[in-house]
């Protein structure tokens, strides 16, 4: 048996990945070429880039990307790398551009990534302008949530998405009308997995979240996995409790969905909210978790602040959570954990995905069409 058949035939048991997975530099290396290189990753909002010529950069790991909004209307992506000598192109986070100039030597690029113009290419007998533009990357959206693929032959983001688009309307909020108020960001001394995992489960909410399993019945939570997303839905408990923020509004339920592979949409009881949270690997054993924050116009900045704080606590919470994980499994005296799988078993899924991504298996099954829009 080869190794990795072996650590294949653990996660289908219940055991964890081995420890190694969480603190090696060459497994993080082998990620992020593997998963993050390859797969959707959210970039930014809609509303960011509503005029032509606008728009942003973003990292993926180590490669940089920019979307844009082209002159008719189209999104459009590129590796924000200069073709003549590999420096990054745009330097801002965001602004609006007619074209985009390298500050090194000026070789300038339309919109459409096309090289414009490169000071001294006449005296070049064999400059070929027409092979010199940018490397375009795949953008696409959601709602008002713009993804980005390094991968510009990836398959579509409707393939990773899948029915999750349909599962968020159900839970009452309309994507639409939520506005980004406000972005935060934390720094998690653990490997990025485990900040996944921590979020896949809420067996520790009894334990380690008093305010939201005050709100919330954390005993029936409905967890489900698909291909490349899984949600758990919990309703509030029927027992009135003081809870932490207004929770009247056209959101029952809390719903949180993780979508593969470092992506969570949060939305809580009350009126139209929506919290994204993306788990950014920053090395083997630290990420960063970046917080964005939307409401819609109803809700009031007090109410708001009402919330984050909230969340905020229980964010504080998950990041003890996880640096102690972190330490247990840097340790060197501890290989493989036990799921119970009744409640984690959306970990059992995520493990999965990171294996067949890890040692390049295509995913298991392919399963119903998709429909055909979103
Ligand atoms: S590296 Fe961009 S113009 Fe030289
Ligand atoms: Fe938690």
């Amino acid at each position: 048996v080869t190794e990795t058949e072996e650590v294949r035939r653990g996660l289908a048991e219940g055991l964890t990945l081995p420890a190694e997975w969480y603190c090696s530099t060459s497994q993080y290396e082998a990620e992020q070429r593997h998963i993050f290189s390859r797969s959707w990753h959210y970039a930014g909002h809609c509303e960011a880039l509503v005029e032509p010529g606008s728009f942003l950069t973003c990292w993926i790991g180590p490669i940089p990307l920019i979307v844009l909004r082209d002159p008719e209307g189209k999104l459009r992506a590129f590796i924000n790398i200069c073709r003549h000598r590999g420096s990054l192109l745009l330097h801002e986070a965001s602004g609006r551009a007619k074209s985009l100039q390298c500050g090194y030597h000026a070789w300038t690029y339309n919109l459409d990534g096309s090289l414009r113009a490169a000071p001294g290419s006449k005296d070049e007998i064999t400059f070929d302008s027409d092979e010199l533009g940018l490397r375009p990357a795949a953008v696409e959206t959601w709602g008002p949530f713009v993804f980005v693929n390094p991968n510009a032959d990836s398959p579509p983001l409707a393939a990773t998405l899948g029915n999750l688009p349909t599962m968020v309307a159900e839970t009452g909020v309309q994507l639409d009308d939520l506005k980004v108020r406000q972005e935060t960001s934390y720094e998690i001394r653990a490997n990025w997995k485990i900040v996944v995992e921590n979020y896949l489960e809420c067996y520790h909410c009894p334990v380690a979240h008093p305010q939201f399993s005050a709100m919330l019945d954390v005993r029936e939570i409905d967890v489900q996995t698909h291909e490349f997303y899984s949600t758990q839905t919990l309703e509030p408990r029927s027992t009135p409790q003081p809870a932490p923020y207004e929770t009247a509004g056209e959101v029952e339920n809390g719903f949180y969905a993780f979508l593969w592979p470092n992506f969570t949409i949060n939305i809580y009881p009350g009126p139209g909210n929506v919290s994204l949270n993306i788990i950014r690997p920053l090395d083997a054993q630290r990420t960063r978790m970046d917080y964005f924050f939307c409401f819609v116009d109803s809700v009031g900045n007090e109410e708001a602040e009402e919330f984050m704080r909230f969340v905020d606590q229980v964010q504080k919470e998950d990041t003890a959570l996880c640096e102690s994980v972190q330490l247990g499994l840097a340790s060197g005296m501890f290989d493989r954990g036990h799921l119970m799988l009744e409640r984690e078993r959306a970990i059992q899924h995520f493990q999965q995905l990171v294996w067949q991504a890890a040692s390049h298996q295509p995913p298991a099954a392919r399963h119903a069409p998709l429909p055909p829009n979103h």
